[in-house]
Parts: C-alpha cells; sequence; structure tokens
C-alpha cells in the first residue's frame, strides 16, 4: 500500500493558481498516457477515485460495458474502503479484470492526485463531492477521460475551477460524462426531446419533488480524528457534501434545468431547517427539508420540494406544465406522459435499461470511436442552482443568479489533515449572510 503523501494540500491556493494551471496544462505536452480515442479491443485502463457504494458500482459498470476495461489504479482517502471496494469487485463475473496490486492503491488526501497522474485513460471521480474540483483539475491536466459523479463542486470557489476545467477539457478533446443518471435513462431522455422539441410549448412552470429517507451514519470510533469523522459521515456535513439539496435533490434540480433548456433562473427564493434530525454528530450540520422557488422571466417558475426524513411518504416525481400541454414524469415509477395538443406515453414495455448501466455504455462506445461526449454543457448551471437554492434557505434572503456567480463562498479548510476539522454550523435563516 502506497503510503499518503505528508504534504498537506492547501485549497486556497490552488484556487488562486488554478486557471493558470489550466491554461499552462494545455499549452504544455502531458507526460504518461494520454488517448482520448482507444481503438480496436485494446486495453482501456481505469482509475476509481472514491471507493464507496457509487465509485464501486461504477467501476462495475465500466467493467460490464466493455471487454477492455480493467481496474487498474485505486484511491481512497481511507485503505479500509479500497480493500472492501475490491473485494467487492474480484467477486464479479468481471472480477479478473480487476487488476490493482498494492503498488497501483493510494490512499491519503493526495491518493486522488497520484491517481490522476498514473498510466491511466480514464478516471471515474466519486468521492465526497468537496474534492470534486480538486480531482477534476488533476484529471484534466494529466490528459484523462473523465467520468465525474454529481454535483460537480459543493461551493463558489469550487465551481470557479469546474468551469476552468470544463473549457480545459474541451480544448483537450477529452471525454467529460456526468453523473447526472437521468440524461442517460431512456424514458426521461424522449420525455425531455419532446418538451424541448416544443410537444407542451413553451415551458411555464414545473414542479419537483424529491423526497426520501434519511442517508446512513458511522459511529464514531475512538481512534479518529475530527477531520475522519467528518470524512467518514461526509453526507452530513455541509462542505463536503453541499447539504441534502446539493448532494442529492440535485437530480431533481437537473432535470428542472433540462426542461428550461439551461437557461439560468434570475432569482429564487427558498426556506429550509433541520426538523427531523437526531441531534447527534454523526448528522452533522445539514438540513433535513428544504422547499425553493426558482424564477425567469416573464413569471415562468419551478418550485422543488426535498426532505430526507424517516417514515414519511416518498417519491420523486416532477410535473412540467407548458402553453399547450403538460408533461408527468415518475422517476421511480412507470410513469412518463403528455397531455395536450400532442398527447404522448412512453410504453409500459418500452425500453429502461439501467440508467448507470447506460451511462458507462455509452461513455466507452464514445471512447472506442471517438466521438467526444461532454455533459460540461450543462452541469455548471444545474450545480449553481442547487448552490443558489441552498443560498436562499440558509440566508432567508431572495438570491439572484449573478450572486451565486459573483459569490465568494468557499466552505473548505485552508489545509487538509487528518486532525482538526471545519466546525458544524447550523445555519439559521435570517441571521446567516450571503457570501
Ligand atoms: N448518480 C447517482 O445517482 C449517485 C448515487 C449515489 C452517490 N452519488 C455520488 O457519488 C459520490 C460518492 O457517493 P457514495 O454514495 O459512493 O459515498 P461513499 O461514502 O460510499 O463513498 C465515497 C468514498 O470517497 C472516499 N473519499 C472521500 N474523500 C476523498 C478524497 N479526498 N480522496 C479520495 N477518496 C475520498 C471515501 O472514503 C469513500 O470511500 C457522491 O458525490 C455522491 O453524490 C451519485
Amino acid at each position: 500500500m502506497q503510503q499518503p503523501n505528508e504534504k498537506s494540500f492547501e485549497r486556497r491556493k490552488f484556487i488562486h493558481t488554478a486557471a493558470m494551471a489550466g491554461a499552462a496544462a494545455i499549452a504544455a505536452p502531458v507526460l504518461g498516457r494520454v488517448l482520448t480515442q482507444v481503438t480496436g479491443s485494446s486495453q482501456i485502463k481505469v482509475a476509481l477515485i472514491g471507493c464507496g457504494g457509487r465509485g464501486t458500482g461504477a467501476a462495475e459498470q465500466a467493467l460490464k460495458a466493455d471487454p477492455g476495461v480493467v481496474i487498474w489504479v485505486m484511491a481512497d482517502t481511507f485503505a479500509d474502503r479500497i480493500e472492501s471496494a475490491h473485494a467487492e469487485l474480484t467477486k464479479r463475473p468481471e472480477g479478473s479484470r480487476v487488476m490493482v496490486p498494492p503498488e497501483r492503491r493510494f490512499t491519503g488526501f493526495d491518493a486522488g492526485k497520484l491517481a490522476c497522474a498514473s498510466d491511466v485513460d480514464v478516471v471515474i471521480l466519486a468521492t465526497a463531492p468537496y474534492f470534486r474540483p480538486m480531482h477534476l483539475r488533476a484529471a484534466v491536466d494529466a490528459g484523462k477521460n473523465i467520468f465525474c459523479e454529481k454535483p460537480m463542486f459543493t461551493d463558489a470557489a469550487g465551481a470557479q475551477i469546474v468551469v476552468q476545467c470544463i473549457e480545459d477539457a474541451r480544448a483537450k478533446k477529452l471525454q467529460f460524462m456526468s453523473g447526472f443518471c437521468w440524461r442517460y435513462s431512456l424514458p426521461e431522455r424522449e420525455t425531455f426531446m419532446r418538451i424541448r422539441g416544443g410537444d407542451i410549448g413553451e415551458v411555464l412552470a414545473m414542479h419537483s419533488d424529491y423526497l426520501t429517507s434519511p442517508l446512513g451514519t458511522k459511529p464514531r470510533k475512538p481512534e479518529w480524528s475530527d477531520m475522519e469523522f467528518q470524512l467518514r459521515n461526509w453526507q452530513h456535513h455541509v462542505w463536503l457534501s453541499g447539504d441534502i439539496i446539493v448532494e442529492q435533490a440535485i437530480h431533481s434540480i437537473d432535470k428542472i434545468n433540462w426542461a428550461f433548456g439551461n437557461e439560468p433562473p434570475t432569482r429564487c427564493t427558498a426556506t429550509g431547517g433541520r426538523g427531523l434530525r437526531e441531534n447527534i454528530p454523526e448528522r452533522g450540520d445539514v438540513y433535513d427539508h428544504f422547499a425553493v422557488v426558482y424564477e425567469w422571466p416573464r413569471n415562468r417558475r419551478a418550485t422543488l420540494i426535498c426532505r430526507q426524513q424517516d417514515n414519511c411518504f416518498n417519491e420523486n416525481v416532477d410535473t412540467i406544465l407548458g402553453s399547450k400541454g403538460s408533461a408527468f414524469i415518475n422517476g421511480w415509477g412507470p410513469t412518463h406522459e403528455i397531455i395536450g395538443e400532442h398527447p404522448w406515453s412512453y410504453p409500459p414495455d418500452g425500453p429502461n435499461p439501467n440508467m448507470y448501466q447506460t451511462e458507462h455504455d455509452e461513455f466507452y462506445k464514445a471512447l472506442r470511436s471517438g466521438k467526444r461526449i461532454d455533459d460540461g454543457n450543462f452541469v455548471v448551471n444545474s450545480c449553481r442552482m442547487a448552490l443558489m437554492g441552498r443560498m436562499a434557505a440558509y440566508t432567508g434572503q431572495d438570491v439572484t443568479w449573478d450572486q451565486v456567480v459573483n459569490s465568494k463562498e468557499n466552505l473548505g479548510p485552508d489545509k487538509l489533515e487528518m486532525g482538526n476539522a471545519p466546525p458544524v454550523v447550523i445555519r439559521v435563516p435570517g441571521n446567516t449572510k450571503l457570501i
């Protein structure tokens, strides 16, 4: 097992130099293996960065997507997460293509950067989302093709880095696929293709629900530092996850962005709180519900409610009202339909493969053919909309798009090291300031 690099990572400095580094990386030749197309049946080496539930799932889907895929590198802050993901993946029918000896397993805070710099063609970015901008920067600089889980950033400082990375990935012709998996779900795709094609006329209003149960917690172990405790419970700490609206309900926000054609809302208002969160440290500082109203010119509006509470009714649905009809989507159910001038419904027996598998099938097909996938076209607006809703709920104020784009919000610590962790701060609407 490679030892973690002792150097801690200074994020503020990183943010200031990120744009420069990106520009320089485009001008300078990149060392090591860089392939934007992998022809024939040759091997495609993949680094898995973030060996938790989603990362392990994505690695398995990559193995299934293309017989040339090998999992070549694994990186995680914690060695035990690599061990369990490795054990899980090697049990699969494709397990013989998991080829990760100890010298290609990286741990600690530099694990992601070391993995990006290694001899691979593709990186899967699936850590706690706070680290995504840094990992994206390292991946683009090293010329890797990228599968990037959502959300792409948890604060405005991260957004700046990601915007530059997307431009640089474009200039280098790297694959950039996001984990906004509903974009790869066939019934959703067809419904939104019809909506954007004008079948319900102009989109005037939308309502989305993302109502579900709380995510699990990891009880504290005596040997854990405060930082390790927060990392193990990243979902419940705002700086690491972005809160439930950014980490999870962002799927619904992305559908709102899809329906409105990637046009940023001008303003939003919101409310939220921690109604049923147990008062235990594992539950960090995230809220357990949000309600948001997004506004566009000419009184067009979208509303979102999201909730993570036990023993409550759960659903994931979207209703879209247009000038000539309406659409209804039940994300966890069979219904995708349009009523109005162009009535339509997705056939109950129509193709509906696992959207997570479709993502990876399309990714490796594109890599083999040289056709570029660029989800950078929409991910920044979806993620900024999620920040916008969170900012409006935390502050209790209305928030404009310009305020989000120009925000100086920077949630993480100045230095990343296993020891102290950022303070846990429960935001109070009316008191919390917009940054
Ligand atoms: N698209 C989807 O439907 C979907 C579903 C679940 C999760 N996700 C996303 O996938 C990501 C991972 O979620 P998960 O459920 O797998 O969480 P998880 O906790 O199971 O896994 C995250 C892993 O990342 C590791 N990690 C954290 N910080 C790291 C760092 N700086 N460097 C290296 N490793 C680090 C953790 O130790 C952990 O093993 C999140 O962004 C989440 O929002 C997406």
